[in-house]
């Protein structure tokens, strides 16, 4: 049998998840465990890892102190609690494999490819609500976030997708499915680091670094958690076929999914 694949989109302000039986998400939010009483709700993570008791997702916001990963590198003890969470959720019992993304701009850094894989691979023992487990991840595969969407929805011809994230926004074009390197990239700007996170200031700071290299007849797909707000601001700034993607919060990790699958067959 296949081991099992769990794609993991660990985004700074949510983690998206996709395995074989379906997709979740939570929010990126880890924080030291606080001793004391309070309410245990459904959504609630308390984590148990290297002898270290943590609070992840919706518990660290409401009864922890969460700090807000905003280093560039993504080799950091927060995704890996937040892969361990997607994996542990996902019931994996023994061992499977992890794909995950990492930005344009990082994604050829080796540094951070090692790292992460490093950071990622092996055997895991975590404890999740009381549970334990243990687990290995045999191997980490890394997808490009923003253009790896594309293999969840492939099409013919010119393909331009961006992906206004938290911190940053990455963008990406494919021609006839051909990934094209010097048109895509990453803009050093999220919603989450926009004084106001203002779509239409957002919208103008992405036209003006996409519009050196794409026409304004191009269509433009627009992903991640605030897509919707982003298509009617892109539009008045002159991408007129600009349109917010389906399910636009999970199409980096769809995609990642898919890039996992096509590796196990290739
Ligand atoms: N369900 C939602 N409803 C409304 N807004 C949302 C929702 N989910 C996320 N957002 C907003 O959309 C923004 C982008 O979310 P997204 O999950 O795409 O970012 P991310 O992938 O975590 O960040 P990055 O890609 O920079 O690491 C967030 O800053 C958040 O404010
Ligand atoms: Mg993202």
């Amino acid at each position: 049998m296949d081991i099992p694949l769990i794609a993991v989109d660990a985004g700074r302000h949510g983690t998206k998840v996709k395995n074989a039986r379906g997709m979740f998400c939570f929010p990126s939010s880890v924080s030291k465990a606080i001793e004391g009483h309070r309410e245990h709700l459904e959504n609630d993570l308390e984590v148990r890892y290297n002898g270290k008791d943590y609070f992840v997702g919706e518990l660290a916001q409401r009864e922890g102190y969460p700090q807000r990963l905003m280093t560039e590198s993504k080799v950091h003890d927060q995704t890996l609690l937040e892969v361990l969470v997607a994996v542990f959720r996902s019931e994996v019992m023994d061992r499977c494999r992890v794909m995950t993304g990492l930005p344009i701009n990082l994604y050829t850094d080796e540094r951070e490819r090692a790292g992460l894989k490093r950071l990622l691979e092996g055997e895991h023992e975590v404890t999740v609500n009381g549970v334990h487990r243990r687990f290995t991840i045999e191997k980490v595969g890394l997808a490009l976030e923003c253009a790896s969407s594309y293999f969840a929805a492939p099409e013919s011809g010119t393909v331009r997708i961006v992906d206004p994230g938290a911190r940053t926004t990455n963008y990406a074009t494919f021609k006839d499915g051909i990934y094209i390197g010097k048109e895509s990239g990453t803009i050093p700007l999220g919603w989450d680091s926009v004084r106001g996170a203002d779509p239409d200031l957002m919208a103008g700071q992405i036209a003006s670094e996409i519009g050196k290299s794409w026409s304004p007849s191009n269509r433009v797909k627009i992903i991640g958690g605030k897509a919707e707000e982003l298509e009617e601001p892109l539009k008045r700034i002159g991408f007129g076929f600009a349109y917010a993607a389906e399910r636009p919060l999970y199409a980096n990790v769809e995609g990642f999914y898919e890039v996992g699958r096509s590796l196990t067959h290739a």
